[in-house]
């Protein structure tokens, strides 16, 4: 049997990431977890944030996975780095905010990026603005409360509409032409965004990107599944499984699984 992906996430968002892998990577079994008992983890601490992502990685593991995609950039932005030191031996395949596309991108000179407050503070933010952003103008721009709304299934109502506009439309007057989602939550409205943006803001989102990325790790470690096996996902949430059915329906994903992760008193994450 080909050995299984983790994918995890503060909820649903990273269910874009696990579609692009399916998509990109057909034969490979993934095996995703949301985290939604706990999101968003864009409010949480930093030691929150690594406690749950170990912990998650632990279970992953313990499920026969042998590689794991971070599908959050608030976790990958905490945890990617202490996480490769603690298991040296996984590969680990991160998100970072799309800079570099924007910056290629942009002709006005100036990008967008939304993401969780823990992302625009965090280090990964910073680096990735360091590296690419030098000629161009990066106005970051953190959104509290939108994971939270999309996780809830609020994918179109007017409160979700008017917080994207109050941080969408200044940027815009400021003269962006490029807005990276730097929360994997976001593309879930992205034609909101793109509406409220309008035609002349190009929106950037790096799921097909990470898949790419995951499947050139899998072919350096050799863990890729064999030529013509069946792939596969299930998924797990420490939430309501019903709540993932409206997401896995709007990304043709209506025939997975959702089953019932269960965190245990000691801190542990069962997955059963
Ligand atoms: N989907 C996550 C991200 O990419 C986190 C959203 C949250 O839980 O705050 O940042």
């Amino acid at each position: 049997m080909d050995p299984r992906i983790g994918i995890f996430d503060s909820g649903i968002g990273g269910l874009n990431i696990a579609a692009a892998i399916r998509q990109a990577l057909p034969s490979e079994r993934l095996l995703y977890f949301g985290d939604n008992a706990h999101v968003p983890y864009g409010e949480r601490t930093a030691e929150e944030i690594l406690g749950f992502s170990t912990a998650i990685t632990e279970a992953l593991l313990g499920k026969g996975c042998r590689s794991i995609v971070i599908a959050c950039n608030t976790a990958s932005s905490v945890a990617l780095v202490p996480l490769r030191e603690r298991f040296p031996e996984v590969p680990f395949v991160g998100m970072e905010p799309a800079v570099k596309p924007a910056a290629e991108h942009t002709r006005s000179g100036v990008v967008g990026v939304l993401a969780t407050r823990a992302t625009v503070e965090g280090r990964a933010m910073a680096d990735v603005v360091e590296r690419f952003g030098k000629n161009v103008e990066v106005i970051q721009q953190a959104c509290p409360g939108l994971a939270q709304r999309i996780d809830g299934g609020d994918l179109d109502g007017p409160q979700t509409e008017a917080l994207l506009r109050g941080w969408i439309e200044p940027m815009v007057e400021r003269g962006i032409d490029a807005l990276v989602l730097g929360c994997t939550h976001y593309p879930l409205v992205r034609p909101l965004i793109e509406h409220i943006a309008g035609p002349g803001v190009r929106v950037i989102e790096p799921s097909e990107a990470i898949a790419r990325r995951l499947g050139q790790v899998l072919a350096e470690r050799g863990l890729a599944a064999s030529a013509g096996s069946e792939g596969s996902l299930e998924c797990f949430t420490s939430g309501l499984p019903g709540r993932f059915d409206a997401v896995l329906k709007k990304l043709d994903l209506e025939s997975v699984s959702v089953r019932q992760g269960v965190w245990q008193a000691d801190g542990s994450l069962l997955l059963a």
